[in-house]
Parts: C-alpha cells; sequence; structure tokens
C-alpha cells in the first residue's frame, strides 16, 4: 500500500525534505500540493515531517472520469467501508485537491454518502466542507481520525483520480507546545519555528537506514510508539536557544551545540535539561553544548551532520535602504564563508549538512542572496540537487518578512 501526503504553505520544502529522507525515486508528485510515496503507511514517520500537513494511505487508484461518475462510484463504496468498521457512529469527512468544485457541490455529495450509509442502518455524522478541504482542526475535533472516522482525500490529476484515506494531520498544539511553552526564549536571536527545524534535519540527515522504519500499524492506537535512537551526532554550530537540538533529540539523534554567546549555550542547556528531558525519560541525555565562534572553533568528533539556523544577521521590519542592505549582506557574508571555510576540514568527505541562511526579501517573492551561494565549490562543498524541486527555490519566509531563510543543502567534497 501506497503513503500519500499533503504538504503545507511552502510545497517545495515538504517535497525536499520527502525526497531526502525516502529517495527521489520513491516520491511521485501528484500536483503541487500533494505526493505519493511508495513507502508502507504503517512505516512512514509522518511525526518527524515539518513540510507535511496530511499523511493518508491510498485506497485506491481509478482513470481520469467526470465528477457524476466519479460521485456514483463513492456512494457505492461508502457503505461497503461503513460494513468493516466497529459499531457505533461513523463520522465521514471529504477534501478535495485539483478539482474546481464549491463547497456546495461537496456537501452535496457528502450528503448523498450519509444517505447511503444510513441506509445500512449505521448511524453516520457528515463534516459539511466550507472550502475543498477540511481543515486539520476540522479533522481532529470532528474525530475523524478516530476507528470510526473516515476522511477521504481525493486527488484529481490530468492521469488519474487518487482516492485515500486520512490517517494523520499534522499536530499543531504539539508543535505550538514546543515552541511557546520553552522556557528560555531570546526574541533577539529569532524564533526558529519546530516546524522548520524538523525540515533543516531532514533535509540534512539525507537518507533514513532502512532499519528505523517500525510499524505503527501493530501498535494499539492507546499506546506510544516505542521512541528510537539514532546513533548519530548531529552539530549545530550556531545553538541559539536550542530548539533545533530540541527537536533532533525528539527524532532520537546525539546532539551536539555551540555557540558564540554564553548566555545562549545556557538557555540551550536548561531548555534541554530542565523543560525537556523531564518530560521525555524516554529520551536519553546524549548532549554535548560548548561555547565556540563557528568562525575558528575546533569540534569534538565524532559529527555524523550538521543542521542550523546560522547567524541571520539584524532582523528589518521594512525594507533597508540600499546602502544598509549592502552591508549588512557583506558582514553575514563573510561571517558564513569564514564559518564553512573552518568546517570543511574537519568534516569526513561527503558528510552533509542543511544551513538556514539568511536572504532578504526585497519585493513580494523577490530576494537578495548571500553571494557565497555562487562559491560552494571554492569553499570546499557541493550543492545537492533535487530531481522532483529545484535547489534554489528552498526560501522558507511569510509574506510580509524581511529576513527569510534559504535551506542550503550542501555535502563537504
Ligand atoms: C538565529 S540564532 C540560531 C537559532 C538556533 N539554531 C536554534 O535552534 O534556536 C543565531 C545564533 O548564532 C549565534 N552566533 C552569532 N555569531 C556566531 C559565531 N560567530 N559563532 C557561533 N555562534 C554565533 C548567536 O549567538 C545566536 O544564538
Amino acid at each position: 500500500m501506497q503513503s500519500l501526503l499533503v504538504f503545507g504553505r511552502q510545497p517545495e520544502l515538504g517535497i525536499a525534505e520527502v525526497e531526502s529522507l525516502y529517495g527521489a525515486n520513491k516520491l511521485l508528485p501528484l500536483t503541487d500540493q500533494a505526493a505519493l510515496v511508495d513507502v508502507d503507511p504503517c512505516l512512514l514517520n509522518f511525526d518527524r515531517l515539518g513540510g507535511s500537513v496530511r499523511f493518508c494511505k491510498v485506497l485506491t487508484k481509478l482513470p481520469p472520469q467526470d465528477w457524476p461518475s466519479l460521485k456514483q462510484f463513492l456512494i457505492e463504496i461508502a457503505p461497503k467501508q461503513s460494513v468493516n468498521m466497529p459499531a457505533g457512529k461513523m463520522y465521514l469527512g471529504l477534501s478535495l485537491i485539483g478539482f474546481k468544485l464549491s463547497p456546495k457541490e461537496i456537501n452535496a455529495l457528502g450528503f448523498k454518502l450519509k444517505q447511503a450509509i444510513s441506509a445500512t442502518k449505521r448511524p453516520v455524522r457528515y463534516i459539511p466542507n466550507k472550502s475543498l478541504m477540511l481543515s486539520s482542526a476540522q479533522v481532529i475535533h470532528n474525530k475523524l481520525l478516530s476507528t470510526n472516522g473516515w476522511e477521504l482525500v481525493i486527488i484529481k490529476t490530468a492521469s488519474s483520480i487518487v482516492i485515500a484515506q486520512t490517517i494523520k494531520v499534522q499536530d499543531i498544539a504539539a508543535y505550538s507546545k514546543r515552541d511557546y511553552g520553552r522556557p528560555k526564549r531570546d526574541s533577539q536571536v529569532g524564533m526558529l519555528p519546530p516546524k522548520l527545524a524538523q525540515m533543516i534535519i531532514n533535509l540534512a540527515a539525507g537518507r533514513l537506514p532502512e532499519d528505523l522504519s517500525q510499524s505503527i500499524c501493530d501498535i494499539p492506537p492507546d499506546q506510544l510508539v516505542p521512541f528510537k535512537t539514532i546513533d548519530k551526532v548531529v552539530l549545530d554550530p550556531f545553538c541559539g536557544t536550542g530548539v533545533l537540538l530540541q527537536e533532533a533529540l525528539l527524532m532520537g539523534y546525539k546532539v551536539y551545540g555551540t555557540d558564540l554567546n554564553q548566555r545562549m549555550v545556557d538557555y540551550t542547556n536548561f531548555n534541554l535539561y530542565e523543560w525537556l528531558l523531564p518530560k521525555h525519560p524516554e529520551i536519553e541525555a546524549n548532549i554535548k553544548t560548548e561555547i565556540g565562534d563557528a568562525k575558528s572553533h575546533v569540534w569534538q568528533q565524532p559529527i555524523d551532520f550538521i543542521a542550523s539556523e546560522t547567524y541571520l544577521g539584524q532582523n528589518f521590519n521594512q525594507i533597508p535602504a540600499p546602502g544598509i542592505l549592502d552591508n549588512e549582506l557583506k558582514k553575514t557574508n563573510q561571517m558564513i564563508s569564514k564559518f564553512l571555510k573552518n568546517l570543511a576540514p574537519q568534516l569526513k568527505p561527503n558528510s552533509r549538512l542543511c544551513l538556514a541562511v539568511p536572504a532578504w526579501q526585497i519585493a513580494p517573492n523577490q530576494f537578495r542572496y548571500l553571494p557565497l551561494i555562487d562559491q560552494i565549490p571554492a569553499l570546499g562543498y557541493n550543492r545537492v540537487s533535487f530531481k522532483h524541486t529545484g535547489s534554489d527555490n528552498l526560501v522558507y519566509y511569510r509574506p510580509d518578512q524581511i529576513v527569510a531563510r534559504q535551506l542550503l543543502i550542501l555535502t563537504r567534497k
């Protein structure tokens, strides 16, 4: 059985993340919003994906057809599905991608499906659509992920119609706790969203070893998935308040963080030892931190890969005058180039890195990038390219943000 992922606000980042973990050949983009992944849904590790918002199992693929025929097909299969469910009320939802339909037309189908299921004497509640997709909150709060829930995600492409069932949606509340719940935060060094931290780690980690896969299908829904440690050390040379290290520990990695500023190293230690670990007794304290200037520091071995949001420079609330921006660009470019030159001889050949570096949004969707991007080989690295998305468009930003984060995925030559 195949998995299906629906990507977040910036699908290119979600695509690169999944391609990095599972390999280009396992990924088949269906639309710019969703892709099939040739991994058994029992084995796909959705919780570590920052760039995917919905995780589904594929139920069937149909040849292209018009809306009336598709409706008829669904009306025929819905009662059969309900027969296999535990007794009790069924919860039904519909989310569509690639269709040009109004919520009214989707709801008309929803009520027809409800009628067809009710005819089998099964009580059923249909969650009406306000738009083509139900929101994550609608999916969670209306029991669509329970054993009696059935949210169908239906995707139309030029060559097929894919029908899938939602297994999980991104747990917004959990991300929020991991972000705003941390005792030591510092708006001066910026706030790395945990979702972005996950993407940086996944892009840096590269292919997941096969033996890491554990079937979530054998675990009863009321039990936690057993925690697995991964015998690899992730280095963040700009660890700040430790968001990236926190997410790496939650994924099972050993972590190593350094920062120029003693206060930041203290914040990282406090957040990890006093806040994260007490809440997660399953995580071993495989943590190393020390003060260090990334331009000259000698890190302790072993280091398996580098995942970091580097120094982003000054925060701007409005587009700075050209002279000021030129200065800022020069300053950060120099700093990050020196860091990369210092790091290169300390890494094993082919070691992988993902660095979030600053890019400046000077007009909507138009960026100025660090000049070092054009000198990667001279700095001792190769740029990683992706089959299903460009490596130039991996920029994480909000429309109103001046300082964006460009994700640079590199390997040591
Ligand atoms: C944007 S924050 C990084 C956030 C961090 N990755 C996290 O997960 O919370 C940048 C950090 O770089 C540090 N920094 C600035 N210049 C540095 C240098 N030359 N060497 C090491 N750290 C530096 C700052 O003290 C700051 O904590």
